[in-house]
């Protein structure tokens, strides 16, 4: 199918009703608290508004947005990624049908969708809908066996900043399917089909670290993935370090079309590069001695576009060996250099994230700070220790207005557990599904 001109975000967040409490944002008081449900009332307030629609009870499932820590464009040339699961999900509420459809409410976007699992095809162009039946065809031509569902969704990850909205609704839909139908889940296949959804159905040629980060996140810690092996380890993230994540408030529109020109450059590098280098397969195979010793055979955007590549999933080996030996200064420069190496060698950064970072780099108590995710816009990723964060909020929101005439948006958000049905009544979140 052909590409849509760009990747539309599964949601807007209505956050009247379900921001959440941990999300800070400094300058929106109509964000702040009051009015605000707590995510203990979430799945009760869910379960209401399923029970309004469709006149039953349901079960309440939700899978996580991302961030990424280090390790960006690396994943779909089979490299390594350094992203953790936040605090932001996308919610649904679920219930079996007796017929063979999925009838899909998205309360972001007021707009009920139907469909026969039998005749799954995609609707027009970047239509939030894609998303979850692009799942559900997924799984179906998986051999999964699907029965009828009706689905309320709402999602609070932020529309097009970079932190997998879309990810989310895949998953989180995936997840109740698959659970809904009496199907075990195997959260590494999940991850799979959800990436295979957005590949075939939506036709954006994303890699594979947001579906499996928002399948297997875990609190207080950040995921090593191997995106071509797909394993992975758990990295203890150091307590008195927060995430803080900066919207710039710039979408990141001209993204898919760029992002699959990127790709489309790195198997470039990859189809001349296997002239000398036998047996590559990616640029996950290549060192960068090797691109350097090699440059000549390689047009210099090419080249440049892989040296990114090579030196990024050096980045992330080097800031896994220090996050493990308890030096999280080290993660600064590596942060920098990444950030340097996105903007001049990738070029996907824009100068709102370059301002956002280059003004949080300069603020007392930041570890590291870089643009995260596909870039064009979006959000950037800093690490910040515990006691500076308040000032850092309040220093970075004035000096961005400043420069650039954009109000930011600011979330200090834990690493949060990945895909899971909600035990409704109290907060804790279960994994009986599995
Ligand atoms: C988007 C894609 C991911 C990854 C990042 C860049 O988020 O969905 O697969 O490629 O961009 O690191």
């Amino acid at each position: 199918m052909p590409l849509p001109s760009r990747r539309e975000p599964f949601c807007e967040p209505s956050r009247k009703v379900f921001r959440h409490h941990n999300i800070l944002n400094i300058f929106n008081s109509a964000q702040s608290e009051s009015g605000i449900i707590r995510r203990v009332e979430k799945p009760l307030q869910l379960l209401e508004d399923f029970r309004a629609r469709f006149g039953t009870a349901a079960s309440v499932y939700r899978a996580p947005g991302r961030v990424n820590l280090i390790g960006e464009h690396t994943d779909y040339n089979d490299g390594f990624v350094l992203p953790a699961a936040i605090e932001f999900y996308c919610w649904l509420a679920a219930a079996p049908r007796s017929d063979r459809k999925l009838v899909i409410h998205s309360e972001n976007f007021k707009e009920t969708v139907e469909a026969s699992l039998d005749s799954l095809c995609p609707d027009s162009k970047n239509h939030w809908a894609n998303y979850p039946l692009g799942v559900a065809w997924a799984l179906e031509r998986g051999g999964k066996q699907l029965r009828g569902v009706s689905i309320l969704i709402n999602g609070e990850v932020p529309l097009g900043a970079g932190l997998s909205s879309s990810a989310a609704i895949e998953v989180a839909v995936a997840f109740a399917l698959l659970h809904q139908s009496g199907n075990a889940i195997d959260r590494i296949e999940l991850a799979q089909f959800c990436q295979s959804a957005e590949n075939e159905f939506v036709g954006a040629r994303v890699g594979i670290m947001d579906q499996f980060v928002s399948c297997h996140g875990r609190a207080s810690h950040a995921l090593l993935l191997d995106c071509r092996s797909l394993e992975f380890k758990l990295v203890k993230l150091p307590s008195r370090i927060q995430l803080v994540v900066c919207n710039t408030m710039v979408k990141h529109e001209l993204g898919s079309s760029e992002y699959n020109t990127r790709r489309a450059e790195c198997e470039e590098g990859v189809r001349t590069l296997c002239a000398v280098l036998q047996g590559i397969r990616a640029l996950r195979d290549v060192t960068p001695a090797q691109l350097e010793k090699h440059r000549r055979l390689l047009d210099s955007k090419v080249f440049s576009r892989c040296r990114h590549v090579v030196t990024e999933n050096e980045r992330v080996k080097g800031a896994v060996r220090a996050l493990e030996a308890g030096d999280v200064r080290a993660l600064g420069p590596l942060m920098r250099e990444s950030h340097r190496s996105l903007r001049d060698d990738y070029e996907v950064s824009c100068k709102e994230l370059d301002a956002m970072t280059e003004i949080a780099g300069a603020q007392p108590g930041v570890i590291g700070a870089r643009m995260t995710g596909g870039g064009f816009g979006g959000c950037t990723i800093n690490l910040v220790e515990s006691a500076a964060v308040d000032a850092f909020r309040q220093n970075v929101a004035v000096e961005y207005l400043a420069r650039t005439g954009l109000r930011p948006e600011i979330y200090v958000t834990p690493a949060a557990d990945g895909a899971r049905q909600v035990e409704v009544g109290s907060s804790k979140a279960v994994t009986e599904a599995e």
